[in-house]
């Protein structure tokens, strides 16, 4: 009897245990946001590394894995998630690394395989996740695949490359990236000539050959197998090919993308890749370059294409290529667009510089002394506070800069002589060519990490392979470190903000008054949680005004030190950036 009652007691409180809970779920759905798929990926912030300008450990003026070693509690310190590191591979380095020779071997430049491995463990330690750069739309000349395919028709790696048989005349124009002398270059031994998107000494590899695919997919097994977490796919929206060789129409490499990539087949790849090695390895993989079109970034990263995980798009960095900078309106238009386009699938890297552009405050905000700081804190806090992965570059956590190199004779890029040749064969105005390359070459965010204002910024005890820029005096590590309202601490609380606020992962966007010409101002909106970002990308004081102004909470980053509200209007002063919490 008693048994019976107690278990009728039970049952009493079992189900009124259920009643509860499940009125509270339903609270719980009426309240908090949507489901959303958590990944790593989509979180955390990814840092990018180009090895050779980082840190030298043995005074030979390179940049190398126990330099990276020496650096893991900074790098750690940052707050970010990831690392993404430029190609550390054996190469005869005619594209600083992106010209692989071998894919399983490192470059005793940056050490040895044993060094990689206490580095990947040095992360690993850390939390911090790895994300290698793999360089297969194209290899190195130098590669045993192409010394073999270069020697004869018969050789087995022939069908690894695109080749057009000389007897069938000269092959259709394609344009090449690098060469001004264009797309295709002849082979005497195997009388045929080799196609290469990228430079002379970069061929590209054939896609539609099963046996190489199958090749790249164990290379790419290698390295999961060590322990990396992921993979950024170089141009590899090239990687297919319409090997009819069409005659294209003349000046069609305007429209490059068009013409030279995102061919179908290139899915067909993609899953195939996501089934040999990204599924069964967990492992993310990022493309470089998103098609030409939303549905071409789709097709590449929605959940249920089962290809890649994310891409970055070009729109923003292709935005203002010259000295005459770039409007806000169109920037706010164009990260609107793309934002509304992956509201509900998909998903986007979020990024304004990288090794292949000039430095972030140069391009998108003010780099004089006067306001390098707050400019660079100001960018940072968009890139951190946006939807998508915020990619950030070495050297944009302190604010690093261009560095001044009038004269074609200081480059060592093979895309600033190629640029250079090109101009010349067309005739250009070379002053105008040279005040522009200064300006966007990439090789302005190639120069040595500054670290401190010893000689070299605490770089290297040799001579580095690049001029330091000679403002390391004045932006470094070691200044900036302590220091509460350097760069360097701006960057490490909004990682920490993002980390501890999902509504910034995965909030909702809304642009608010977006034809205010200086400040770019949005919402971030998850379940209960609001954010209000405020962003003033101008040198001048500028207010705004807007109902959500009233509801403001706490602000939650500032870089300045106190905000003016007067009821609904916020004046911000120049360059200053705040997240409110709203209600
Ligand atoms: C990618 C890389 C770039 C390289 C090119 C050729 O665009 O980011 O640095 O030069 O591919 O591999």
């Amino acid at each position: 009897m008693i048994q019976r009652y107690s278990g009728l007691k039970l049952i009493l409180l079992v189900v009124t245990l259920l009643m509860f809970s499940c009125k509270n779920q339903q609270k719980m759905e009426e309240s908090s946001a949507p489901e959303i798929d958590r990944q790593w990926w989509k979180e955390g912030t990814l840092y990018q590394i180009y090895p050779q300008s980082f840190k030298d450990s043995d005074g030979d003026g390179f940049g190398d894995f126990r330099g990276i070693i020496e650096e893991l509690d900074y790098i750690e310190s940052l707050g970010i998630s990831a690392v993404w590191m430029n190609p550390f591979f054996e190469s005869p380095l005619v594209d600083n690394g992106y010209d692989v020779a071998d894919y399983r071997a490192i470059h005793p430049r940056y050490g040895t395989m044993e060094d990689f491995e206490e580095m990947l463990e040095g992360f690993q330690k850390r939390g911090i996740k790895f994300v290698l750069d793999v360089v297969v739309n194209h290899s190195s000349n130098q590669h045993k695949w192409f010394l073999g395919a270069q020697s004869s028709r018969d050789n087995e790696y022939y069908d690894y490359y695109h080749w057009w048989p000389a007897e069938k005349g000269e092959p259709p124009y394609r344009h090449s990236l690098f060469d001004p002398e264009g797309g295709w270059d002849y082979v005497e031994a195997n009388n045929s000539y080799y196609l290469h998107t990228f430079a002379e000494a970069q061929p590209d590899l054939n896609w539609e050959n099963p046996k190489l695919r199958q090749e790249v997919y164990d290379i790419m097994k290698f390295w999961a197998d060590k322990g990396v977490n992921g993979f950024r796919m170089d141009a590899f929206q090239f990687a297919s090919k319409d090997t009819t060789y069409p005659e294209f129409p003349e000046g069609h490499e305007k429209e490059f993308i068009k013409w030279y990539g995102m061919r179908p087949q290139l899915h067909d790849y993609l899953k195939e890749m996501y089934k040999e090695v990204l599924e069964p390895y967990n492992v993310f993989a990022v493309a470089e370059g998103a098609g030409s079109t939303f549905q071409d970034a789709h097709d590449l990263v929605d959940a249920d294409r089962k290809e890649l995980q994310v891409a970055y798009h070009f729109e923003t960095v292709d935005m203002s290529r010259t000295t005459d900078g770039y409007e806000l309106s169109e920037f706010k238009e164009v990260f609107s667009r793309w934002d509304s386009a992956f509201a509900d699938d998909g998903w986007l890297a979020i990024f304004l510089s990288n090794h292949d552009n000039s430095r972030l405050v140069d391009r998108f905000g003010n780099p004089s002394p006067e306001f390098r700081t707050p400019s660079t804190q100001m960018l940072n806090t968009f890139l951190l506070s946006m939807r998508g992965t915020p990619y950030t570059y070495y050297g944009d956590e302190l604010g690093m800069t261009n560095m001044d190199m009038p004269t074609i004779e200081e480059y060592v890029d093979i895309s600033a002589i190629g640029e250079y040749g090109m101009a010349v064969k067309q005739g250009k105005d070379m002053d105008e060519f040279m005040k522009q390359l200064n300006y966007m070459s990439r090789e302005n965010a190639r120069t040595p990490m500054q670290w401190n204002n010893s000689e070299n910024a605490g770089f290297t005890t040799g001579k580095p392979w690049k001029r330091v820029n000679p403002n390391y005096a004045e932006i470094n590590v070691a200044a900036q470190n302590n220091n509460p309202n350097s760069v360097l601490n701006h960057f490490r609380k909004m990682t920490k903000l993002r980390k501890n606020n999902l509504v910034l992962v995965y909030g909702k966007y809304e642009i608010l008054k977006k034809e205010h010409p200086e400040i770019y101002a949005y919402t971030r909106t998850l379940g209960k949680d609001k954010m209000l970002i405020l962003l003033n990308f101008s040198k001048e004081e500028s207010s705004i005004n807007l109902p959500e102004i009233g509801a403001v909470q706490e602000s939650m980053i500032n870089n300045y030190n106190s905000v003016e509200i007067d009821s609904n209007t916020v004046t911000l002063l120049p360059y200053q950036a705040v997240i409110f919490k709203i209600n």
